[in-house]
């Protein structure tokens, strides 16, 4: 077992000696993007910081920054409440943005984009203004076991309430979903399945068309968590044929604080907003009140204006950079990161589908015999941020049986020096812990 948890870090990053073109090893050019993250030139605990850590919140480019300082600093108003200018010019900013995230995902329009505060609440307000209303008793929701908790509890809440029974997908051992069982299992009573597009342990990408075919078949309706997958691949809705899709903004280069849920037109009348107040009514009387129209009557209260015009710059920046490209060069980065642990498989079980094509670049591993939070705080030492612990997934963690693990998740600022840096930081580390 282990004889110190003070390890010297004897390994360096070589990139950061200035010597390596980037250029050469990516689709993206690695040089100009990093120089856009100035948190990258940090050191931490005297080494230079290698983030892979995206999983849990992106780092945020200089641009996303600014936009929102500049907001703050000379633009700032309320939105939809002022006839004078600064709030005019806040409410164009905010409604520009609106129309910027429905090209992004290739909405039918604006008015399918409603802000939220994330995908937690994206996927609470799909649970509380539809299935509440929309499941009875005899109904079933599906899910499947590789959710984040973000997608069970809302689900939970809601089965308590209408009586609706939810059943679990199970997962292949490698990570993936079994489509043809899925066929199999839903039927006339399925109501709702609602599914990570890309799991937040596993980086298995779902194939949520197959599904929503399957589920429209059947009169149901599809729900995607896509706050893995929105940031890191080209998402067309329309193509992908589903119905709900909720993401957040702080995976995505933007601000925290500030998300989406987007809804497919034919459904949105059948939605009943959970969360009442100013700035989402028409008129209000003692007695009744009369909404705006969607997305209006989803967005009470005074919103995170500036978090939308942040996220709204992020979608312009990664738009720059071309979504099938940020998708190229992690797939690259994730075959690489795969070889590099596969390395060492005599220590390590890596968790996930083997092939590249349907996994994003999320990683998660672990050190047979060492504590996932152990390795954690030892890769902290030199200088590598990752997450640890079961990562909002317990039942994930129950069906592998294990007590948690070690993720390295990655994004366009990641590169294969600092790949190679984790490797050797992991070797280091086993070989103390022999
Ligand atoms: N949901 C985020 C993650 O998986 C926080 O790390």
């Amino acid at each position: 077992m282990f004889r110190s948890f003070y390890i010297s870090g004897n390994v360096n990053l070589k990139m950061m000696s200035g010597n390596v073109n980037f250029k050469l090893m990516s689709c993206i050019d690695l040089e100009e993007t990093r120089r856009d993250f100035p948190i990258l030139e940090r050191k931490i605990r005297g080494k230079s910081l290698v983030y892979l850590d995206s999983g849990a919140s992106s780092l945020k480019p200089i641009q996303v920054i600014d936009a929102v300082r500049e907001f703050y600093l000379k633009e700032y108003s309320n939105i939809h409440r002022g006839i004078h200018y600064l709030s005019q010019q806040a409410t164009s900013r905010y409604e520009e943005a609106r129309e910027k995230i429905a090209k992004f995902i290739n909405a039918n329009g604006p008015e399918e984009v409603i802000f939220t505060y994330g995908t937690t609440d994206s996927l609470n307000m799909v649970a509380y203004s539809y299935g509440l209303r929309a499941l009875k008793p005899e109904n079933e929701i599906f899910l499947t076991v590789m959710e984040h908790h973000s997608n069970i509890l809302p689900w939970m809440h809601i089965s308590s309430i209408t009586g609706a029974r939810i059943n679990y997908i199970d997962i292949t051992d490698d990570g993936l979903l079994d489509y043809e069982r899925i066929d199999r299992e839903i039927d006339e009573k399925t109501k709702i399945f609602s599914v990570t597009h890309m799991s937040n342990v596993l980086g298995t990408i779902v194939d949520v068309r197959r599904i929503a075919r399957r589920v429209h078949e059947v009169g149901g309706v599809i729900v995607v968590d896509g706050a893995q997958s929105v940031p890191h691949m080209p998402i067309n809705v329309r193509e992908l044929e589903i119905d709900f899709l909720a993401f957040s903004g702080h995976k995505m280069l933007g601000p925290t604080g500030i998300g989406v849920l987007w809804v497919k037109h034919d459904l949105l009348d059948d939605l009943h907003p959970f969360r009442l107040g100013g700035g989402a009514i028409r008129d209000v009387t003692l007695n009744d009140f009369m909404l705006l129209d969607p997305p209006n009557s989803f967005e009470a209260g005074t919103p995170n204006i500036a978090g939308v015009i942040g996220l709204a710059t992020a979608v312009e920046y990664l738009q720059r950079i071309g979504m099938d490209k940020v998708r190229r060069h992690e797939e690259e980065l994730t075959s690489y990161t795969l070889g590099k642990l596969e390395d060492l498989e005599d220590y390590i079980t890596i968790y996930g589908p083997k092939n590249v094509s349907v996994r994003g670049g999320i990683i998660t591993f672990n050190i047979r015999g060492l504590d996932s939070n152990i390795v954690g705080s030892l890769l902290d030492s030199y200088g590598i941020a990752v997450r640890t612990g079961k990562h909002c997934a317990h039942p994930l963690h129950r069906r592998l049986n294990i007590d948690g693990s070690v993720r390295a998740s990655i994004y366009i600022y990641n590169t294969r020096e600092e790949i190679d840096y984790l490797a050797s930081a992991l070797r280091e580390i086993i070989s103390e812990a022999k």
